[in-house]
């Protein structure tokens, strides 16, 4: 299937970073790659971002809430993304597991308000260090995979990012083989729950891809795209991962 590059900026980014999406506009027009392009800046440059990619790549948000609307003082709907001109929601990123204790519950909530505003949902799960050094990295990811995707998910509507958390902006990154391990085993279950209609999900991989790491990665059978944090914030990285997806 045509690969996603997927860019998050995290809470990283002010009006002139525009200029490093109008950069990676103009290179994805200018030589079309085979791949499909996402980006996700902050909520506050999501819809001036929308302007800077006239539509040459897709953008996305990080994080939504679970209801349409209401009184929750500084959150974002996903209703609101949508209105914004994003395409695509982050949901269950690590750091939000984390710094903000959200359950898979939560993020299952909250990809399903991502299919009711009509945004793609990118659900992550990922083991932390301690999990993998115990021998349960597998256990943990079929956990989160089960708490926090909804039913009736589909290639429309979902895609999965594996992204170990001890791999993410650590420089370290799994081998091959633990991704084959943990991408075919997300593959089976989603095959269990969903039938055919989950073999055209994507399952992206996340955690330090670089220009120096993508070829590798991106080469596996089993990787349909990446989640990129740190390298995509500059076009020329995020370009160079981008040229990186193989061309069949
Ligand atoms: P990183 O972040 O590429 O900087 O490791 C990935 C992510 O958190 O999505």
């Amino acid at each position: 299937m045509r690969q996603l590059i997927a860019g998050n900026w995290k809470m990283n980014g002010l009006v002139r970073s525009l200029d490093e999406i109008r950069a990676v506009r103009e290179r994805l027009l200018a030589e079309q790659p085979p791949v499909d392009v996402l980006l996700c800046p902050p909520a506050t440059l999501i819809a001036k971002a929308v302007e800077a990619a006239q539509g040459a790549l897709s953008i996305g948000a990080q994080d939504c809430h679970a209801e349409a609307s209401g009184a929750f003082t500084g959150d974002v709907s996903a209703e609101m993304l949508k209105d914004a001109g994003a395409a695509v929601v982050i949901v269950g990123h690590s750091e939000r597991r984390h710094f903000h204790n959200e359950t898979s519950a939560q993020v299952a909530a909250k990809a399903l308000a991502a299919r009711r505003a009509g945004l793609l949902a990118v659900i992550c799960i990922g083991e932390t260090e301690v999990e993998r050094d115990a021998g349960s990295a597998l256990r943990t990811c079929t956990d989160q995979l089960r708490a926090s995707v909804p039913d009736l998910a589909t290639a429309a509507n979902t895609a999965i990012a594996y992204e170990p958390v001890w791999a993410i902006g650590s420089g370290r990154t799994p081998t091959n083989a633990e991704i084959e391990e943990i991408h075919g085993h997300i593959r089976d279950c989603l095959a269990r729950r969903f039938g055919a209609d989950a073999r055209a999900v994507r399952i992206l991989y996340g955690g330090s891809v670089k220009p120096t790491n993508a070829r590798t990665i991106l080469s596996l059978d089993c990787v349909d795209g990446a989640l990129v944090g740190g390298a995509s914030l500059r076009a020329v990285d995020f370009l160079s991962i981008i040229s990186a997806v193989p061309r069949h």
